[in-house]
């Protein structure tokens, strides 16, 4: 992409201080797009010369109110939004079903599939008067699988999807484009996190655990969150025009084999 082939371009990206999310910001910031970041606590790096084309704005993903504010205020700033990245997640507990509580459940749900569902909806209103958009959901390849001991995160991901398909039906005759994002395991603290969460659910050591986890990786290794961010410029970018209701994994080729 030319450094400059988002200029004049509008982005909201959720999760915006989060690891995929801050290097998102950046990478849509280095391809000329303004970028309304929704954040919680943590905030991305804003570079002085990026200033005047980085809003951030406090919203809780769940929070209708909080949704229809944020949108509101970037589109006060910046006059539209041609680019949705809902890029917030929550990764909800380590515990089986069985020990699953209401509350831990929904705070999954809600963040991760009616977070995404609350900004597209509140992104398509101009989207689709102004017959433009690209939606790009982060979903993760564990979308499609079972996933032991995380049930809330990969049922919303996998109905993350579902929602990515019909959007791009109900909204592709406005030439808005809907696509995800499957990330496989991400290099830095989250996916650490979830590392250490597993290990000492299942009574296995750090080391252990990180073998178990890198052997699905047809690369061997984890990807990296500009891995991600690439794939997200390249869906906004023209080249892909013509693909919508798509699922694209960044994944180092993760679960390609199931190890019979
Ligand atoms: N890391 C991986 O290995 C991996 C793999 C596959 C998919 N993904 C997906 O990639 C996306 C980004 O994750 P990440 O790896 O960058 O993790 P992360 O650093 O933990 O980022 C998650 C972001 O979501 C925000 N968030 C969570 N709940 C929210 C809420 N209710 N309202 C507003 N914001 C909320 C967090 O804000 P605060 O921290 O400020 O609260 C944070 O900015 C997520 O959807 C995740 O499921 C990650």
């Amino acid at each position: 992409m030319r450094d400059d082939e988002l200029a004049g371009q509008v982005a909201l990206v959720t999760g915006a201080g989060g690891e995929i999310g801050s290097e998102t910001v950046r990478a849509l910031t280095h391809a000329g797009a303004c970028v309304a970041g929704v954040v919680r606590k943590r905030e991305p790096p804003v570079p002085a010369s990026a200033r005047d084309r980085i809003l951030l704005l406090h919203a809780d993903v769940r929070s209708e109110p909080d949704v229809r504010r944020a949108v509101r205020a970037a589109l006060e700033q910046f006059g539209k939004i041609d680019i949705l990245v809902n890029n917030a997640g929550s990764r909800g507990p380590t515990l089986p079903v069985t020990r699953l509580s209401l509350d831990a459940w929904r705070e999954v749900l809600e963040t991760n599939l009616t977070g995404s569902f609350l900004f597209a909806r509140e992104c398509l209103k101009g989207m689709m008067r102004r017959r433009y958009g690209r939606i790009i959901n982060v979903a993760s390849v564990v979308a499609r699988w079972a996933y032991p001991l995380r049930a809330p995160y990969a049922a919303s991901k996998a109905a993350l999807l579902s929602l990515t398909w019909t959007l791009a039906q109900e909204s592709g005759k406005a030439n808005i484009l809907v696509n995800a994002i499957c990330p496989g395991p991400v290099a830095g603290e989250a996916v650490e996190s979830v590392l250490a969460a597993r290990a000492n659910r299942l009574g296995i050591s750090a080391r252990v655990m990180r073998q178990r986890f890198l052997q699905p990786s047809a690369l061997g290794r984890m990807v990296t969150a500009q891995d991600v961010s690439r794939t997200v410029l390249f869906l906004c970018s023209e080249a892909a025009s013509s693909i919508t209701g798509q699922v694209i994994d960044v994944s180092a080729g993760y679960g390609l084999y199931p190890g019979i």
